[in-house]
């Protein structure tokens, strides 16, 4: 999969990939991320992509000419399966989309910046507009970087053990059970038995009630979807 981002400060984005399983995914040649300065597209010399709005109001909008060029430009060499823009505004991002976003070819990312970009970007070039949560975030960079860590790691072959990602939070609506480590007994706080015990089967009961209880207390509305 071959991702590029669009954004007005791409310095924000160089270190997110560099490290971990995004770098593992890109050594592995399962993952490309390029990130692009939109003001290589800027409409003059003095590196403008964006305007004051009309009908008046604090806040510059993000022009629409650097962004179509930039869009139609990239677009010219890579098919983009979708071209997401990050917005407060959005659909709110969650693990659903995370997966089937994993399994599109190339995907072109825009991050919004001050009010916005022109609503006419929206309506004629992007297929998605996504939030990652109810607050509000200086820029869309670090949107883009949630956004590809959670996806990059569910290309298949990207993590080590395939099946792990199987058992994370939110992959069945359920919130992930406790997990517990080396010593059995730290300070007189013991690890459960039941880890102990060398029962498979009933450690994966355990586990899937661990992870019932979990969500029925914490987040109830996942468990209501089901
Ligand atoms: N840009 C600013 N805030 C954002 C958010 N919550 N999600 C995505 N992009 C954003």
């Amino acid at each position: 999969m071959r991702i590029d981002i669009l954004s007005v400060l791409p310095e924000l984005l160089q270190s997110p990939f560099e490290h971990s399983i995004m770098k593992r995914a890109q050594e592995k040649g399962l993952l490309e991320v390029h990130v692009h300065a939109l003001r290589k597209w800027a409409v003059n010399e003095y590196g403008q992509i964006d305007d004051y709005q009309y009908g008046g109001g604090a806040g510059m909008v993000m022009m629409c000419e650097p962004l179509a060029k930039a869009i139609e430009e990239l677009s010219s060499t890579n098919h983009y399966a979708e071209i997401i823009y990050l917005t407060p505004d959005g659909k709110t991002f969650d693990q659903r989309t995370a997966n089937m976003l994993s399994l599109k070819e190339n995907i072109l990312i825009i991050c919004g910046h001050y009010k916005g970009i022109d609503e006419r970007i929206r309506q004629h070039f992007v297929t998605r507009e996504i939030s990652i949560g109810d607050y509000v975030l200086s820029g869309g960079e670090l949107a883009a970087a949630v956004l590809v860590d959670s996806i990059g790691r569910l290309i298949p072959g990207v993590l080590n053990d395939e099946t792990s990602a199987l058992f994370d939070s939110f992959q069945d609506n359920l919130l992930a059970p406790p997990v517990y480590t080396r010593p059995e007994d730290f300070r007189g706080w013991k690890v459960p038995e039941i880890l102990m015990s060398g029962d498979h089967k009933k450690i994966d009961e355990w586990r899937h009630e661990q992870a019932l209880l979990r969500t029925k207390e914490r987040r109830p509305d996942l468990t209501d979807e089901v």
